[in-house]
C-alpha cells in the first residue's frame, strides 16, 4: 500500500483523522455546513465582523483602487501606502511606537523569535503555546525551555537555573495572552516582574486577546495595565478584526530589525491591499464602537452560566473560548457529530493541537450570537454529554503547582520520557496539578508532539553540531 494511505490509516485508527467540511456563504453565528444550516460556536470571529458591511466595502473599494495583489515582498517591489496607515493604526490601538505587517499570525510568531532568538540567548516558552510559536522557536538559533503553563515558579527556576552558561544574550519570554485552547490568561504581571528581574525580553501573542478583551478590546496586556512594559506584542487580523494577517508591535528599533531580520517579512510577498484595508475599516469599528467586546464578554457569561446550569462541570470560569475536554479523540469526534444532528458546530480539537488526553471541544462564543442561541447550545452540549454518559469537565485555567507536589530538584534529575502535563486526563479535572519527575517537556505542535530537553547545555551544544533534537 502506498505510504501516505498507511498514514492515513493510522491516523484513522487513533481517531485523528481530519477531514475539510464546507460552509457555503460567509462566516457568522450561523453557517450552512456540508448543506445544514447550524449554530456555529467554534470560528474566531469574535465580534462577527468577517462579514460586517463597511468591512467587506473597504476590501472591495481597496481592491478597486489598489488592485488585489500586493506584487511582492515590501522590500522587493517596495511598500505601500495602505500598509503604512495600518501600521501606525496598530500601533496608536496597542499603544507601541511602532508596528509591522506579516502576512499571517502564524508567520508574525515564526518571524519575530527566529529575528529575536539567538545562538547566544534562550528562550523560555508556555507549554500550552500555539503550535506557530513552537515552530519560531524551532526557527529560531536559540535553545529552547518549555515551563509548564503558567507557571511562575518554574519559570522564575528555569531562568535562574537552566541559561546556558557564556549566554550573552538577552533571555526570551515568550507566552500566549488568552490561550488558544482553554480560554485562560497568562499570569502576565508575574512574568514581566521576572522579564525585569532577569534582564528578559518579552513577547505577548494577542492572537485572542485582541479586539476580545481589555479596554476598547486593546487585549489581555492592556487589561493588565502592562502596555509600556511588553517588548513584542504580536496581533492577528483574522480574528477578531474579521479580516486577514497580523502584527509585531513594540519600538521603532524592533520594527526596524525585523525588517531586517525576519525571514516571513523579507521573503514573502506582503499582505494584499483588500484585508489590510477590511483590517483598517475593522479597527476604525472597534475604536468607535467596544460595546461589541462588551457584547462578546456578555454572552461568554451567558454561555458559561447555561452550562453551569445544565450540570455541566466546569472548571474554567467565563471566557468566550471555552473548553470542554473529555479526554479521548473518539469520543470528542462522537459528541461533535451528536451536537451536529442537533444543528449546533463546535469542533472537537484533539492532539497534536491538545495534548493527548485532553481531547475536547473547543466552544467559542461571537459578539453577534444571540443569548438564546448560545442557551439551546447549552441544553444540546449537555443532554449530548449525558446520553454519552461523559464525565464533563473544563480544563484547568492554571492549575496550582505546590512544591511539595514537584520538588524543583526534580526537573533536574535524569532525562524520563514522562511528560510534563497540566491537563487533566480523561476530563477529570484535578485539584492540583500531577507530578512529573520529568526533564522533559512536550508540547503539541502543528504535526506532533515534539519532546523538548530541559536544557543540559553541553547537550544544547552537542545539539548544533549534529543536528539532533534537543532543542527546537
Ligand atoms: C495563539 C495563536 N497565535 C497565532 C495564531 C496564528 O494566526 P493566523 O491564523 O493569523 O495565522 C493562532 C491561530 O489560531 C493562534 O491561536
Amino acid at each position: 500500500m502506498d505510504e501516505l494511505s498507511t498514514r492515513l490509516d493510522d491516523l484513522r485508527d487513533q481517531g485523528l483523522y481530519r477531514r475539510l467540511r464546507m460552509v457555503s456563504g460567509p462566516q457568522g453565528p450561523r453557517v450552512v455546513l456540508d448543506g445544514t444550516p447550524v449554530l456555529l460556536l467554534c470560528s474566531n470571529n469574535y465580534l462577527g465582523l468577517s462579514d460586517h458591511p463597511r468591512i467587506r466595502e473597504a476590501a472591495a473599494d481597496a481592491a478597486m483602487r489598489w488592485g488585489v495583489g500586493s506584487g511582492g515582498s515590501r522590500l522587493v517591489s517596495g511598500s505601500m501606502t495602505i500598509h503604512r496607515r495600518l501600521e501606525e493604526r496598530l500601533a496608536t490601538f496597542k499603544r507601541t511606537e511602532a508596528s509591522i505587517l506579516f502576512g499571517s499570525g502564524y508567520l508574525a510568531n515564526v518571524g519575530v523569535l527566529q529575528a529575536l532568538g539567538s545562538e547566544t540567548s534562550m528562550i523560555f516558552s508556555d507549554e500550552l503555546n500555539h503550535a506557530s510559536i513552537i515552530d519560531g522557536c524551532r526557527a529560531s538559533k536559540a535553545p529552547t525551555f518549555v515551563y509548564r503553563h503558567g507557571d511562575l515558579d518554574h519559570l522564575e527556576w528555569a531562568l535562574r537555573t537552566q541559561v546556558p552558561q557564556g549566554a550573552t544574550g538577552k533571555p526570551l519570554i515568550v507566552t500566549d495572552s488568552v490561550f488558544s485552547m482553554d480560554g485562560d490568561v497568562a499570569p502576565l504581571e508575574g512574568i514581566v516582574s521576572l522579564a525585569r528581574r532577569f534582564g528578559a525580553r518579552t513577547v505577548v501573542d494577542e492572537a485572542h486577546g485582541t479586539g476580545c478583551v481589555g479596554p476598547g478590546g486593546r487585549g489581555a496586556v492592556a487589561a493588565a495595565g502592562l502596555e509600556r512594559e511588553i517588548d513584542v506584542i504580536i496581533g492577528t487580523l483574522g480574528k477578531a478584526l474579521g479580516s486577514y494577517g497580523a502584527f509585531a508591535a513594540g519600538s521603532l528599533e524592533l520594527t526596524r530589525y525585523l525588517v531586517n531580520a525576519s525571514r516571513p517579512l523579507i521573503f514573502s510577498t506582503a499582505p494584499a491591499p483588500p484585508v489590510v484595508a477590511g483590517a483598517l475599516a475593522a479597527l476604525e469599528l472597534l475604536e468607535s464602537g467596544p460595546e461589541r467586546v462588551e457584547r462578546l464578554q456578555q454572552n461568554a457569561a451567558v454561555l458559561h452560566a447555561a452550562l453551569v446550569d445544565e450540570g455541566m462541570a466546569l472548571t474554567t470560569g467565563p471566557s468566550h473560548i471555552l473548553p470542554i475536554v473529555v479526554g479521548d479523540a473518539t469520543t470528542a469526534m462522537t459528541l461533535c457529530e451528536r451536537l451536529l444532528e442537533r444543528r449546533v458546530f463546535a469542533q472537537a480539537i484533539r492532539p497534536p493541537t491538545v495534548p493527548e488526553g485532553t481531547s475536547r471541544l473547543r466552544i467559542t462564543v461571537s459578539a453577534s450570537h444571540t443569548p438564546q442561541e448560545l442557551r439551546r447550545a447549552a441544553q444540546a452540549i449537555a443532554e449530548v454529554s449525558r446520553e454519552l454518559g461523559l464525565p464533563v469537565g473544563s480544563g484547568p485555567a492554571r492549575p496550582s503547582i505546590t512544591k511539595s507536589d514537584d520538588s524543583f530538584g526534580e526537573w533536574t534529575a535524569a532525562p524520563s520520557k514522562s511528560r510534563v502535563s497540566a491537563r487533566p486526563q480523561d476530563g477529570v479535572a484535578p485539584t492540583s496539578a500531577p507530578a512529573p519527575a520529568a526533564t522533559r517537556a512536550t508540547q503539541p505542535t502543528g504535526s506532533a508532539f515534539f519532546d523538548v530537553e530541559q536544557v543540559d547545555p553541553s547537550l544544547v551544544r552537542a545539539s548544533r553540531g549534529s543536528g539532533l533534537g534537543v532543542r527546537f
